[in-house]
Formats: structure tokens, C-alpha cells, sequence
């Protein structure tokens, strides 16, 4: 069973994208063990998969070097902006991920919109300011609609999409005189509002040469037809149609291309995942909402559930500077997950209630539907909700419609007090089939 290469490797963080991580690195024929810290309910149940109750940046470290642990990924941003990387190579240890001053391009949207203006980076025009006064005198020039976001990470929590000028004043007061967001928004990004579709494009990244993951498309608000407040995100697909090849090729050219170079020209080698939320005009052209320094999470469990290239072989090329060498293949079908989210997502979930319907081992239905945990964990043999997204149930289908009625039929053999879903996950891609395909 385990080969004279077989190697074990870390993950760290807590929720699904990890779960899918573990999983999907679980599947490859190079690896014994996966070990992810701290992990969840499912990484704990997950074949070939244990969790390390650690979160410590030195305790992990240390944890690789007496295990041997051949390579880490750093699946969140936390441990990444708190310089996880910088760690663990200053002690000869291999880790996937960026540098904590490469991270700011997620960690500091003031720092990521400079960047993107200095390297032709197409994004929205914008000012950053930590006088209330001024904000609000720019607010009132500029007009509504108007984003507000806080610099620093909040969580998904830190941007206010205003309809009115008022609106935009209130996100200003409340982030820069009320310093409701600590100091992650002691300094706030004000740019234009920009109308069009959104997509998340991944790609890994050596320092000099990329690698396209997937496309995928994710739904951030709570409720069906993209009302309520803004979450982690509440399902994904990939592909996502509206990431044509055109598209693509652009995101590439004029976003991915020029953010790598840029960072390699500004000293800060940018190695690691690197997510482009993109808003994708009717015409094709492109504008990056934001960058993230790591996978999105629920993109990660479709993305993954479709790659069919040994991650390990990717990662290794990742971390020799050689991903120009390397393709990923992907299935042809189309992934889907729902996310189910506990009572009171994402204000105050509640958590310690009891799941049923899961698998009765491990973590899959059948070969195409998994169950992936993020907010869960084991006691006493039962599943409980521990966290605001719950799972991320995840199927495998010819058509974005198969990927979504399997995973539908999945979830509804869950329950737990309090659960909710969307009903209407992949429901832009479904749209784009019924026009034809455009
Ligand atoms: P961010 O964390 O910067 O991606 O923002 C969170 C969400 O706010 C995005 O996924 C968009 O839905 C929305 N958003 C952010 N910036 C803009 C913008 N300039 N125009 C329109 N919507 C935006
Ligand atoms: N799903 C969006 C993110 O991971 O940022």
C-alpha cells in the first residue's frame, strides 16, 4: 500500500475548501497520509485523511519537520497574511503558498488596487482614505451606485455595495468613525460600482509561470436569486460558462500575466494560489474585483472534484519553478456544490446541532457526490454543526443541470435543526443553455 515514494503532506485550515483539498490529495497514488490542521468532523472521517488539533504557525512547522512531511498547503488567508510561509521556509520546509508580503495582494485591498493601477491591471477607479470627512466629500462627488470596502481582511464582511450616496456614508461612518471593523477598516478603498457577471479565476503560481485551474462561479449572497447579505459564499460551479475562451485568454493576458510579472518586478516573488474575482462585462471585457491569495471556498470542492491530474505532481512543479512544464487535465463534466449553512448564517450561526442523513462512512454518496465539511465536528460518533457553513454537498454531472439535481437529491437526505440552502444554485450557467449558449 505504501510504495517505497509514498509521501505524506499537510494541509492547514478548517473548512470545505481543505476538506476538498485532503480529499482530492488523499486520491493520489504518491501520497500515504494527509494531514490537516486543525481540520473538521469530515477530514476526521475522511479515508487516508487525520486530523492535528494545531494552529499554531511553530507548532506546525514543527510538526513537518519531525514528520517528514514532504510539502504544505495553506488553504486560508489568515495563517498566510500571519507570515505562515515565511516560516516554514526559513526552516527548509516546502509550502505552497505566498510570502506574507506576497499575501498582501489579498490582505490589503489598498495595497492590490495600487498594484493593479502601477501594472495596467484593468479594475475600477477608486481613492483610499482614513478621513471620514474627505470619504464622504468623494462619496458625494462621485455618486451611487458606490462599493465601499475596508482595507484590511474582514471576512467577507468588509464591502458594502451602496444604492445610494447615504448608503455609501453609512458603510464610511461605520467602518472609519464607529471602527466597527477594528482596524481593518481604520482605512477604506472607495471605487465605481461595476455592472456585469462575476467569475472566479485560479491559477497556480511558481513565481514566474502560472497554471490555469478550472473556471468556476460562486454565489455570495444568502438567499435564491442572489438577495440577502453577503456570505463566504453559499455554492459554486465550474466551469462557468461565461468564462468563455475569449474570456479566458484575456484573464490571462490582461489580469493573471501582469499580476505575476508585476509582483516578480516589485520584489515580492508571488508563489502560491492566486484567485481572480473577475466581473465580466456583455462585451467580454474584464475588471478585477478583488484578489485573493489562496482557492475560494466553495469554488475549491467543484474545481477539485474535476481535476483529474495528480495534484502532487502539480504542487512538485509549483515548488521546483517549473509549472510551464505541466498541464492539468479536467473532467469534462460539470461540478456542483450546495452549500448548507446553519441557523442564524451568517450573523450569529448556532451551532452544536446534530446531522443525519451523511454518509454512513466517510464522506461520499457514490463515486460523483461527496459531502464536504466545513463548520462540523465528531463527538461521541455524531456529526454536530460547529460553524456557519456547514457542508458543501458536491456532485459530479454531463450537464450543469445533472451536476445540480444530484446534488439537490443529496441533500435532501440531510438534515440537521435549522439547515438552509439555496434552491437555485447554478442558475446563470442553467440560463446561459436556455438562451443557446451564447
Ligand atoms: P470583494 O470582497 O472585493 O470581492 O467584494 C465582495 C462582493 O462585492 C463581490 O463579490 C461583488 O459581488 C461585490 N463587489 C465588489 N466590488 C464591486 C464593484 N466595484 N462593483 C460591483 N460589485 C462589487
Ligand atoms: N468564495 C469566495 C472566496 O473564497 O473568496
Amino acid at each position: 500500500m505504501s510504495g517505497p515514494h509514498a509521501i505524506r503532506v499537510l494541509v492547514v485550515g478548517a473548512g470545505g475548501r481543505e476538506h476538498a483539498l485532503a480529499w482530492r490529495l488523499a486520491r493520489s497514488p504518491r501520497v500515504r497520509h494527509v494531514y490537516v490542521a486543525p481540520g473538521n468532523g469530515g477530514t476526521a472521517r475522511e479515508p487516508g485523511v487525520s486530523n492535528l488539533p494545531a494552529t499554531d504557525l511553530v507548532a506546525l512547522a514543527e510538526f513537518a519537520a519531525r514528520e517528514q512531511i514532504e510539502f504544505t498547503v495553506v488553504g486560508p488567508e489568515a495563517p498566510l497574511a500571519a507570515g505562515i510561509v515565511d516560516l516554514f521556509r526559513a526552516r527548509g520546509l516546502k509550502i505552497f503558498g505566498p510570502t506574507r508580503e506576497a499575501a498582501q495582494l489579498e490582505s490589503s485591498k489598498d495595497f492590490a488596487k495600487a498594484f493593479m493601477v502601477r501594472h495596467g491591471i484593468p479594475t475600477a477607479s477608486y481613492r483610499s482614505f482614513e478621513d471620514p470627512a474627505r470619504a464622504r466629500d468623494y462619496v458625494r462627488e462621485r455618486g451611487a451606485p458606490i462599493v465601499v470596502k475596508a482595507d484590511g481582511l474582514a471576512a467577507g464582511k468588509g464591502v458594502v455595495v451602496a444604492q445610494s450616496v447615504q448608503q455609501a456614508i453609512e458603510a464610511v461612518d461605520m467602518m472609519l468613525v464607529d471602527a466597527r471593523m477594528g482596524s481593518a477598516g481604520a482605512r477604506v478603498v472607495i471605487e465605481d460600482f461595476l455592472g456585469g457577471e462575476e467569475a472566479s479565476f485560479i491559477v497556480m503560481a511558481d513565481g514566474h509561470h502560472v497554471l490555469p485551474l478550472a473556471s468556476s462561479q460562486d454565489h455570495k449572497r444568502l438567499e435564491d436569486a442572489d438577495r440577502g447579505p453577503n456570505t463566504g459564499g453559499m455554492g459554486a460551479y465550474s466551469p462557468a460558462p461565461v468564462i468563455t475562451p475569449d474570456v479566458h485568454a484575456r484573464a490571462l493576458r490582461e489580469v493573471i500575466m501582469p499580476a505575476v510579472q508585476g509582483m516578480a518586478a516589485d520584489g515580492h516573488l508571488y508563489t502560491g494560489f492566486l484567485y481572480a474575482g473577475l466581473m465580466v462585462a456583455p462585451d467580454g471585457s474584464i475588471r478585477v474585483l478583488e484578489f485573493n491569495c489562496r482557492m475560494g471556498d466553495p469554488e475549491a470542492q467543484p474545481i477539485l472534484a474535476r481535476l483529474k491530474t495528480d495534484p502532487v505532481l502539480l504542487i512538485e512543479h509549483a515548488l521546483e519553478g517549473r509549472l510551464n512544464e505541466v498541464e492539468a487535465q479536467w473532467d469534462r463534466r460539470s461540478a456542483l456544490g450546495v452549500v448548507i449553512s446553519a441557523a442564524g448564517y451568517p450573523q450569529a450561526p448556532r451551532s452544536g446541532d446534530p446531522i443525519d442523513g451523511l454518509p454512513a462512512k466517510g464522506n461520499a454518496f457514490d463515486d460523483d457526490c461527496i459531502a464536504f465539511h466545513a463548520g462540523t465536528r465528531v463527538e461521541d460518533g455524531r456529526v454536530l454543526t460547529s460553524g456557519g457553513r456547514v457542508l458543501c454537498v458536491t456532485a459530479l454531472g454531463d450537464s450543469v443541470k445533472m451536476a445540480q439535481a444530484r446534488a439537490y437529491a443529496a441533500v435532501d437526505r440531510i438534515r440537521f435543526d435549522g439547515m438552509h440552502y439555496r434552491r437555485d444554485i447554478g442558475h446563470r450557467a442553467m440560463d446561459r443553455a436556455n438562451r443557446g449558449g451564447d
